[in-house]
């Protein structure tokens, strides 16, 4: 049998500095857990620009279109603000995403125990918090035509569209159910069914899917009563469905229960492959921090829980991505902690490569 195969694009700024200690985490797996994978590695954003003139090379996408799962670290930085919007950085992952068809963005908010304290919420309210919401990526509102600002009489009008098919909201529902099947089988799907017809329908539609998932407990709510319930009591959530819009304000809110941007992975899914496998693109939700970049600061942690998504979602080894993720609470636990973490203590941070290879050790210490 042949090793599953990973394309890393590792991209700009913190990208190259946190995915060094994803290598090391990938690099234990193979040498540890006899988990190999054929590693890949190419351009993209800025870097692919210096070098080819495009932020994403045909050859490149060609290659995301192959491999079992593409893991990217981020895009972007001051010196490519002026460039065209043709070529920008953000663009080789758009292209990313929209080529290989990526409808269901999955967000964790997870909390980790040593971190509870360091979240806006009171700490009982956050503690092992573990949900996860599924943004529909592809459609709705951001895509939807008309689109535009007009001339209407004698002032302007800015226009979009809100617009799902029927087989959009179907393939996005089935993704989330499919996830709520393997964690706490509880679904609660979020629109505004009260004043807008797509919602509508998106309720209708989610509710025949779940025909076909009778042990999933189904609920619906408004989005904005489910933003509420979100801050007031978010355990109650397991998984979460939305669609684009809504996902993109409940996503970012929900993963700032939990604190620092470089704590938080995501999955992009899109449909089964001939192999069974979804076509999946895993990547941090941070940016490329220009801030920060060469300094050493960067905290890895996201781009290692993004790659414990990639264990989950792509390669089934569900246990293995769990030993990842108990490594890092483990390390959490020792008191380990970039500087992002560190809010307004005095304490010494410690370096990316400093966390990298901790987050190592505590794999060494779970055998
Ligand atoms: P950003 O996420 O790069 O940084 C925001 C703040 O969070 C900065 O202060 C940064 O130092 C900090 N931060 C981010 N990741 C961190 C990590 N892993 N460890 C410690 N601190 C971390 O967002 P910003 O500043 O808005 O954008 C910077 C560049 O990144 C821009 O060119 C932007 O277009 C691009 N960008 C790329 C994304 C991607 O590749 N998916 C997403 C967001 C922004
Ligand atoms: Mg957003």
């Amino acid at each position: 049998m042949t090793n599953p195969s990973l394309l890393i694009l590792a991209g700009d700024g913190i990208g190259p500095e946190v995915m060094t200690e994803v290598r090391k985490v990938i690099d234990w797996f193979g040498a540890k857990r006899d988990l190999k994978f054929d590693v890949s590695e190419d351009l993209v954003g800025g870097c692919a620009y210096d070098k080819h003139g495009t932020p994403l090379h045909d050859d490149t996408m060609a290659k995301a279109q192959e491999v079992d799962a593409v893991l990217l670290g981020a895009v972007g930085g001051p010196k490519y603000d002026t460039l065209d919007f043709s070529v920008k950085p953000e663009r080789g992952l758009l292209r990313l995403r929209k080529e290989m068809d990526l409808y269901a963005n999955l967000r964790p908010a997870q909390c980790f125990d040593a971190l509870a304290d360091f979240s806006s919420l009171k700490k009982d309210v956050v503690a092992g918090l573990d949900i996860m919401i599924v943004r529909e990526l592809t459609s709705g509102i951001y895509f939807g035509e008309p689109r535009g600002i007009i001339e209407e009489g004698n002032e302007r009008v800015g226009i979009n569209t809100q617009r799902y098919t029927e087989s959009e909201i179907d393939r996005v529902a089935r993704s989330a159910f499919e996830l709520a099947m393997r964690r706490d089988k509880k679904l609660c799907s979020m629109e505004k069914a009260n004043v807008m017809e797509s919602g509508v329908l998106w309720r209708e539609v989610v509710t025949e899917v779940a025909k076909d998932y009778p042990e999933v407990e189904l609920s619906h709510m408004y989005a904005d009563a489910g933003a509420m319930q979100l801050c007031r009591w978010p355990k109650q959530f397991d998984v979460i469905v939305t669609d684009n819009l809504f996902g993109d304000l409940l996503s970012d809110a929900a993963a700032m229960l939990t604190g620092s941007l470089g704590m938080l992975p995501s999955a992009s899914l899109g449909a089964p492959m001939a192999n069974g496998r979804p076509k999946a693109l895993y990547e941090p939700v941070h940016g490329s921090a220009p801030d920060i970049a060469g300094q050493g600061k960067a905290n890895p942690i996201a781009c290692v829980l993004s790659f414990a998504m990639a264990l989950r979602y792509s390669f089934d080894q569900g246990d293995e991505a769990t030993r990842l993720e108990q490594a890092i609470e483990k390390v959490l636990a020792d008191g380990y902690r970039t500087a992002d973490l560190l809010g307004e203590e005095g304490k010494q941070p410690v370096s990316t490569s400093e966390m990298g290879d901790a987050i190592v050790a505590a794999l060494d210490a779970s055998l």
